[in-house]
Parts: structure tokens; C-alpha cells; sequence
């Protein structure tokens, strides 16, 4: 028999909190399930507030919990999310989280969860007023590192930045241009009663009002739209593409950005898209059948230049570069459970790696744009900074655009809670 929702996303909170795989990964087992909506919400949310809901925890359990009792852990948080910020009735969430302590294997904790529970219900007004006292990150729900690495970077904009972190991301789409224009799409779609806006920074983007699976977009397995945030939506144009062009996707699955780009330009000589990871370019490949789009695809290291690198120089390079994910956490919250300083290192000196040997990949008068989906400057203007103090033959290219923070060698888009854009990182750079 399937185990009850609650216990389910207990475990997979549990996984998380052990440091083994990602939300994605746990809840796409689960995807034919009846009940995943319910599940969904809970996981995202119990991720977004987790650093909030621990801190309540502690004041109502002050003993530390076991590594074997992570998932009770995880089953509590989970009970104090429910009361907190669903609209369950508080005799349903507590029997129910209750009764998954059996799906657990933990009958012994159901009177644990019962009085724990409980006793948030008592207390809420006191233990509420407390949290107003408690400090930024526990108040705004983040590890306390990456706040403080926030508040250093963007004094002025941080406390923003973690409101934003913290709201639901809007439900944006990518109008495949080379099919029909924006305006045909929308009207399409306002006949299918489904409320949307135009962007305002890529001429490409939609924002629908009420997120919808994508079987009820008008088109969409024709290839009409794809789901993609506005922010990387304005790839294809920074890189000046026109017909003949050779073009390099270095870090490319799931393909996003290189089936905008082939959609933008359908005249390119070369469009190979390179990603290391054979599950992920499986998706570049469903992708650019469902597009009708070609690409080269090669599965490689991109610093294993040897391996994938026929000699001939590209006009055109994305290094869309693995990172910290720092820019869009409401889209995936469990980057507040996961991301370490240590990984933050080590995705810098990738980056770093990536950015030296594509480099040698480029014709000279080539472009090579950098992106990354970060709002930490290591990652991001210090990490072109130090590119450009070590290559003579890199020129940065300012980006003039009215959106985003003009950067010493960038441009920074931030999140923002009015519904904008993911955090995302631009830098142009011309090989001399
Ligand atoms: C930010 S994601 C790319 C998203 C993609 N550009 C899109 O728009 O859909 C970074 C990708 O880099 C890949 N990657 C990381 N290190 C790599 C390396 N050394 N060589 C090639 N790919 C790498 C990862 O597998 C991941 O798919």
C-alpha cells in the first residue's frame, strides 16, 4: 500500500536534510501519484520556510534530533508548515501528520507529534512574537551564510532579495517567435480563457497569471511556447547571432537556451549544444524534437578539450555556467537545505576552469557570453574581473540595457518579489 502523502514528503524533506539528491529528483518518483499537487506544495513549501519552521521547533523541542530521527524531524516541520501557512483545518493536519508517524515506522512518535503540534497551537501568539524578535535569516527562512554573503554584495537590495526568495515564481513562457509573433500567441491563448501579460525586457516572454499544466497551452507540444523565465530569455539577443554563424551551447542541457537561440537564428552553419551529463541532454534532445529544432549534441567535459573539440573556432560561445543557483530559489527552494559554502567554492573554481578553456575555443572577434542563474558577485562580475586581469585578449562589452544593476563587468538582474525576473548574471566578452 502507497504511504500517506504527509509521511512521503517527510521523507523526502529527510533526504534533503541527509544531503542525498535534490526536491526535483524526489518528487518526480511521484509524479503519476494522485495526490502529488498535495505533496508538491507541501515539499516547496516546507524547503522555503524550513530555516523559519527549525527555529519554531526548537523552541517547542528542545532536545536535538538524531540522524536516524531526521525524518521525524523532517514530519514535524512538515506538521508546523500545515499550520502555519495552509488552509487544512488545524484537527486534520495534526491527526493526519499523527497518523504518518506510523508510515514511518515511528508509532512510538505519534505522541510526540500530537503534543508538539499541539502545543504550536497554544502558544502561536507567543511563539510568533518570538520569531518577529529572532534574527534576519531565521525571520526570513535562509542559512545564515548566504545571507550574510547577500547582505555584503547588495546592501541595498537584500532584504528584498530574501522577501523575493520566499514568494511563489510567476509562470512565464517563451513564444517561439520563428512560429508566430507574441500578440498571435496571446490572442490565441485569451481565447483558450487563459489570462496572460507580454514581458517587458525579451521580446519573447509571457506571463500567464495562473500556472496550468502545460498540456492546457494552446499548441505547446507543436512547439508554439516553452517554459522558460524571462531573464534567460534575453540570451539569443546579446549574442548577436546572424545566418552562418558557428555557436557553441557549452553548458547546454536542458536546452533551453540553445533551442531559443536556434529559434531566434534558424540560418546558423554549427549549433552545438555540449553538456556533461547524459540524463540531462536527453531532455536537450526532447526538447528539440518537440521544437522541430537540430542541434550537434556531444556529451563531454568541457574542459576535456581534447574530447569533444574538432580545432575549429567558434564565432559565437554561451557559457551558461554551472553555479550556486543563488538567483533562483523560489523556483527551487531547496537550495536554502542544500548549497554549502564548500559547494560555492567548488562551482567558482568550475566556472573558472570553464571559462579558460573556452576561451581558447573562440575566434578572435568572437563573442563569449557568461551567465549564470547567481546573484553572488564570486560567481559572477569578480569571477569576469579576474578573467579579464589575466587575458589580454578579452575585451567586456557593456551591456546597455534598462534593465537590471550595471556591474563593473556585467549585468545583474535581481529577484524581486513584485513578480519579475529569476536573479540572473550577463557578461559580454569579445576576443580580441
Ligand atoms: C545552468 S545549467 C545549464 C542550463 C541550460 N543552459 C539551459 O538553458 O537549459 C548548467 C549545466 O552545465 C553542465 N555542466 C557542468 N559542468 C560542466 C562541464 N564541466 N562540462 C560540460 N557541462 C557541464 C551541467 O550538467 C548543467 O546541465
Amino acid at each position: 500500500m502507497a504511504i500517506r502523502t504527509r509521511a512521503a514528503a517527510a521523507l523526502i524533506l529527510q533526504k534533503l536534510l541527509l544531503g542525498k539528491g535534490s526536491l526535483g529528483a524526489s518528487l518526480d518518483l511521484h509524479r503519476e501519484q494522485n495526490d502529488y499537487q498535495l505533496l508538491q506544495e507541501m515539499c516547496f513549501g516546507c524547503c522555503r520556510w524550513f530555516h523559519q519552521l527549525d527555529f519554531l521547533l526548537l523552541q517547542l523541542r528542545s532536545k536535538p534530533f538524531k540522524r536516524k530521527d531526521q525524518d521525524l524531524r523532517s514530519l514535524l516541520i512538515l506538521g508546523l508548515y500545515q499550520l502555519k501557512f495552509m488552509r487544512i483545518p488545524d484537527h486534520a493536519a495534526i491527526n493526519e501528520t499523527v497518523d504518518a508517524s506510523d508510515d514511518l515506522n515511528k508509532r512510538w512518535a505519534r505522541g510526540l507529534t500530537n503534543a508538539v503540534l499541539r502545543s504550536y497551537q497554544r502558544q502561536r501568539k507567543e511563539l510568533e512574537e518570538g520569531l518577529q524578535r529572532a534574527d534576519l535569516p531565521k525571520r526570513e527562512s535562509h542559512p545564515e551564510w548566504l545571507v550574510s554573503i547577500l547582505a555584503q554584495s547588495w546592501p541595498k537590495q537584500f532584504e528584498d532579495i530574501l522577501t523575493a526568495n520566499n514568494c511563489r515564481p510567476p509562470f512565464t513562457l517563451r513564444v517561439n517567435l520563428s512560429m508566430q509573433s507574441r500578440q498571435q500567441f496571446l490572442d490565441t491563448i485569451d481565447q483558450a480563457d487563459i489570462k496572460a501579460r507580454a514581458g517587458k525586457l525579451a521580446a519573447s516572454a509571457v506571463y500567464i497569471d495562473q500556472p496550468l499544466p502545460v498540456s492546457k497551452i494552446p499548441g505547446f507540444f507543436e512547439g508554439a511556447a516553452s517554459v522558460q523565465d524571462e531573464a534567460s530569455q534575453l540570451v539569443p539577443e546579446l549574442l548577436q547571432l546572424t545566418p552562418g554563424l558557428k555557436v557553441l551551447d557549452a553548458c547546454a542541457a536542458p536546452g533551453g537556451k540553445t533551442c531559443h537561440i536556434l529559434e531566434s537564428e534558424g540560418s546558423l552553419t554549427t549549433c552545438i549544444a555540449l553538456d556533461r551529463s547524459p540524463t540531462r541532454l536527453i531532455k536537450i534532445e526532447e526538447n528539440l524534437e518537440r521544437l522541430q529544432l537540430e542541434a550537434c549534441l556531444l556529451c563531454a567535459d568541457g574542459n576535456d578539450r581534447d574530447s569533444w573539440w574538432s580545432g575549429e573556432a567558434f564565432d559565437r560561445i554561451l557559457l551558461d555556467a554551472p553555479c550556486s543557483a543563488s538567483g533562483v530559489i523560489r523556483r527551487h527552494p531547496d537550495i536554502k537545505l542544500l548549497l554549502t559554502p564548500a559547494q560555492l567554492e567548488r562551482l567558482i573554481l568550475e566556472q573558472e576552469r570553464l571559462l579558460e578553456t573556452l576561451w581558447t575555443c573562440l575566434k578572435p572577434g568572437g563573442l563569449l557570453l557568461y551567465t549564470t542563474c547567481s546573484i553572488v558577485p564570486q560567481e559572477n562580475q569578480a569571477q569576469i574581473n579576474r578573467f579579464l586581469g589575466q587575458h589580454n585578449d578579452a575585451k567586456y562589452e557593456s551591456i546597455t540595457a534598462d534593465w537590471g544593476v550595471e556591474c563593473e563587468s556585467g549585468r545583474q538582474l535581481l529577484p524581486s518579489a513584485d513578480s519579475g525576473t529569476d536573479g540572473f548574471f550577463f557578461s559580454l566578452l569579445r576576443k580580441l
